[in-house]
């Protein structure tokens, strides 16, 4: 079925000699789809949670994989892509029609849920690329405004996020790990 937020279904955006492919999500991506985000919260991360939040992730990877088709399939409620470079998942979106955190629920907000570039592919344009077919696509499911939650020490993916116009909310919510707690911090967005 042809994909509208594309051009002719994929997207090729260039990196040096590489091509970097966009494409929907498939339920073959499973097992490389959860590592990658694993592996790039390891390197965001890194200084903000201790290893045994990353071993924790790692060791419900299995479950991710079992609901995988389930969570992650696109609909006009919810919306997931991959780039790839040579087959490889190199940067992810996920995203719904309406935010599941409590504070945003039933406020008409779409929620950029997940955004996550392998470090070597960070800084070329994929997670604007990806941002872009989240706002075509919640647009076109009637959202109007939408929002993006950010760990409030992750400090470069905030400062992505307000060159992007994303307005900082004065709402912060706790995340607790491990009986630590970290801050969340939210940007809105008109569309
Ligand atoms: C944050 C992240 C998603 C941004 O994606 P990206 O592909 O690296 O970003 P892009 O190359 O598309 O750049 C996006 C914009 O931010 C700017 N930018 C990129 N890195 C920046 C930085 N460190 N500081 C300020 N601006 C920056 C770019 O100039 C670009 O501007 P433009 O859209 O006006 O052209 C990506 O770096 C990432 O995955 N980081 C690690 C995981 C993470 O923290 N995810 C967010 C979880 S909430």
């Amino acid at each position: 079925m042809e994909d509208k937020y594309l051009e002719e279904n994929r997207e090729i955006l260039n990196k040096n000699s590489s091509n970097i492919l966009i494409r929907k999500v498939n339920p073959k991506d499973a097992t490389q789809y959860i590592q990658h985000i694993n592996s790039v919260w390891r390197s965001a991360y890194k200084h903000i949670f201790p290893e045994e939040v990353f071993i924790d992730k790692e060791k419900n990877a299995y479950k991710k994989i079992e609901t995988f088709s389930n969570d992650y399939y696109n609909d006009n409620t919810k919306m997931c892509y991959v780039a790839e470079d040579n087959g490889i998942i190199v940067g992810a979106i996920y995203g719904t029609i309406k935010s599941t955190y409590e504070y945003y629920e039933g406020k008409g907000f779409a929620d950029l849920v997940a955004l996550y570039i392998k470090p070597e592919y960070q800084g070329i344009g994929i997670g604007k690329k990806l941002k872009d077919i989240f706002i075509k696509w919640a647009k076109e499911n009637g959202a109007k405004k939408f929002v993006i939650g950010v760990l409030k020490d992750n400090i470069k993916a905030r400062k992505v996020y307000e060159k992007w116009g994303g307005k900082l909310d004065e709402y912060v919510q706790p995340l607790y790990k491990f009986g630590v707690k970290y801050d969340e911090v939210f940007y809105t967005y008109d569309l």
